[in-house]
Formats: C-alpha cells, structure tokens, sequence
C-alpha cells in the first residue's frame, strides 16, 4: 500500500457511525427541495434548509432559470474575465450593489469561492486580517491563503477584538472579517460594537451576509441594513445559495475595491463564471424579495413561535435570535443519534459534530423557511419534545 493510502485508510469516523446505524450525511433527495422532501420513499419535513424565504420551487424563479437557458444555453464556457460575462451577470451586478446600499458588486460562482478570492487578496504581507473564531470555513480559507497576520478574537466578545486591534501598527491595514448571522448558532454579530471599534482603530469591516440577506433588514437587505451600518462597513458579502434559492456568490463595495477584486482575485478570474440559469433564478429571486415582503414577515413569524416553543420546552438555544436554531447535544454520538431518531419521525434536520466544532459544544442545527406551515412546525416541535425527553435533554 502506498504511504497516501495507508494514512488515509485509517480514518474510518464514517464507516463505524455506518456500522452503529447513524451515519447522517448525503441523505439523498428524490424531490424538489420544499418544506417537505422526499427520501428513501419517505415524505419527510425539511428543517435543514438554508432557503429560507422558500424560494425554491417559486414558478417565477424556475421560469426565469428556464428562460435563461433558453436564450443563453446551460454554461458560459469561460471566466467573467475572458468569454463568459453575459449581460445578465451585469444586470445582476447593477441590481445587487444597490440592493445592499453599495457603489458596484461582482458574482462569483459560489459563496466559498468569494469568501475564499477576497479575503485572500485584499491585504498584504505587513497588514493583518482579524477574524471571528466562528466565521465560516470559506473566511478562514480565504485567510489561509493571505500573507497578512491573522489575528483570532473570541466569538462575538469586544474585548477580544479590541485586545488584537491594539497589536497592530496603527499605519499598517486591518481588515476585521465577520458573518452577519453566524451560520450554525443563528446569533447576530455585534454590528454596531465593531463598527466602533473599526472606527477607533481605523480597520475595515467586511461582512458576510449568507444567512442575514433574506431575513434581516429593510426587504431582506441584510445584517448592515439591519444595524444602519451600511457605510461603515467596507466590503457586503452574499451568496445565492440561501434565500436566493439558486447558487452564487457576490461581493459588493466602493468602485475602487471592486475594481481592485474583479482584476486580482483569482478564485473569479481563474474559475467559469456562474451559469445563465443560476444568475436569473437569483436575479428573479431578488425581484421577490423586493415585492413579497410578507414572506418575511411570515418567517419572522415562524421564528418566534419556534423560538418561544424551544425555550418553553427547556432546550438549550444559545444566542439565536434568528431563523437558525442550534440545539445543543454536547455529545457527537448522541447527535448522531437524535438526528437519526428525528428522521425516522418524519423530521429532518442537521447534525454539527466535531471537528466542525468543538465535542462538548454539537448541535443540531433547526432552520427554518417562509413556507413552511405552523402545523409542520408543531408536528417538528412535538418529535423534538419527545426525544429529547427520552435522552434527558429536556425535563
Ligand atoms: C456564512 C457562510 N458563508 C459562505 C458560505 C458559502 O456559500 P456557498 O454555499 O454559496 O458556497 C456559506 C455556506 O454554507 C455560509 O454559511
């Protein structure tokens, strides 16, 4: 055997949670992605989403990515840069910078791969890139990637953050990286604390706005929105792949910067850009946001009743205050096994083990979408309440 595949033919995490029946992962789908998804020939409720206005079987945006495809073919056949920008990714661009309150914006063809040619390509060698322990991976990828000191401060905790602001050089760049809504705790990042520390210290802020844009702020604008903190913030980060019901990505910010992006940052130079269908389900997408404001409202109204249900019921929730709802497990076993026992009642949500995070902290990760029903909601509830009763997780 090979050295390679003698090292890796020792992990075997996947098979031994196989062997014990609890293996959760590429559960596979046999329908359209709804409130209620199909698998195994089991009708199962869907509370693992990330498409949380429900957009995702809208007829307006499956028209709109039908159209596309109809005019444009199903690829671009090259980089933004070279043969595949199409006056859609313009349009697109156009509407999404305004949308978030921004002079210009570009679309990469993933979230990760914008997190991942931003972060990496803005700072240089003596500047310093500072960075929320629970940013997701496409940050701290993308920070792997830069020459910059990197600098880590406690969850959302200002002290942390000022404590690393100060052992920076005050004339040396420092570009504080965070997500708006953190992806697997649903709490809200402290918008307003780091925009004054930023202003202290004179840092730039970049935020990702995957899980805010959609739910948060005037018509789903984000986080930014959100706090009024849209000038303060320097670079507005969002991907398709959550309210926008397609896949994508795109930064937006001041013209300079995006300039500085659209001719530096390789993960958009070097990479297809994003199919014609996936750029109009998103621009369509968008047209909803704008004129379908109750779907936020009823997703608001979900959230609360969720909320307010989990905390009544005694489940520990962290932070959130959105429609991500962790439920601490502490145990990656037991995890395994919940979400196991919750899909075999019908509910399916998803595991966070480690080394995602840390074993004393798993979780089951609960999310909710605009479309979904109070009744479905109740009938997860109940599932909930009764296992987690069994394990003695709740009273
Ligand atoms: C906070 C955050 N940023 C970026 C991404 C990456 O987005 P995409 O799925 O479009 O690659 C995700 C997706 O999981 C995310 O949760």
């Amino acid at each position: 055997m090979r050295l390679l595949q003698e090292k890796l033919s020792k992990y075997d995490l996947p098979q031994k949670a196989m062997a014990a029946g609890i293996y959760p992962y590429f559960r596979m789908i046999e329908s359209d992605q709804d409130t209620e998804v199909q698998i195994n020939g089991k009708k199962v409720l869907m509370f693992g989403s990330n498409a949380y206005l429900g957009l995702t079987n809208h007829p307006k945006v499956k028209q709109a990515a039908i159209e596309a495809i109809e005019k444009y073919g199903t690829g671009c056949a090259g980089s933004r840069f070279l043969n595949g920008t199409l006056d859609l990714h313009i349009q697109l661009e156009k509407r999404l910078a305004e949308f978030v309150g921004k002079e210009d914006a570009i679309i990469y063809s993933t979230g990760f791969q914008v997190n991942l040619g931003v972060v990496s390509c803005l700072t240089g060698r003596e500047d310093y890139i500072i960075w929320d322990e629970l940013d997701h991976a496409s940050i701290i990828e993308g920070h792997r990637l830069s020459f910059s000191t990197k600098l880590k401060f406690k969850h959302n905790d200002m002290d942390s953050l000022e404590k690393q602001l100060q052992k920076c050089e005050p004339d040396k760049i420092k570009l504080i990286v965070i997500d708006g809504v953190f992806s697997m705790e649903g709490d809200i990042a402290n918008l307003p604390g780091i925009v004054a520390l930023a202003k202290k210290y004179n840092a730039s802020i970049m935020v990702d706005e995957a899980h805010g844009i959609g739910v948060l702020g005037a018509q789903g604008r984000g986080t930014c929105n959100h706090f009024g903190v849209t000038d303060d913030v320097d670079l507005i980060m969002g991907t398709f792949s959550k309210s926008f019901a397609s896949i994508g990505g795109f930064i937006a910010s001041d013209k300079e910067t995006i300039n500085y992006l659209r001719h530096n940052s390789r993960s958009y130079i070097f990479s297809a850009s994003n199919t014609p269908a996936a750029t109009a389900a998103a621009n369509a997408a968008l047209d909803i946001m704008l004129s379908e404001p109750e779907r936020i409202e009823k997703l608001w109204e979900l959230t609360n009743y969720a909320l307010k249900g989990f905390r009544d019921m005694g489940c520990e929730i962290g932070h959130t205050s959105t429609p991500i709802i962790p439920l601490f497990i502490r145990d990656n076993d037991l995890t395994f096994l919940i979400v196991k026992e919750l899909f075999d009642a019908g509910i399916f949500v998803n595991p966070v083990v480690s080394p995602a995070v840390a074993p004393q902290d798993t979780l089951i990760r609960f999310s909710l979408m605009a479309t979904h029903t109070k009744e479905q909601l109740d009938k997860a509830l109940e599932a909930i309440r009764t296992i987690f009763k069994k394990y003695g997780l709740i009273e």
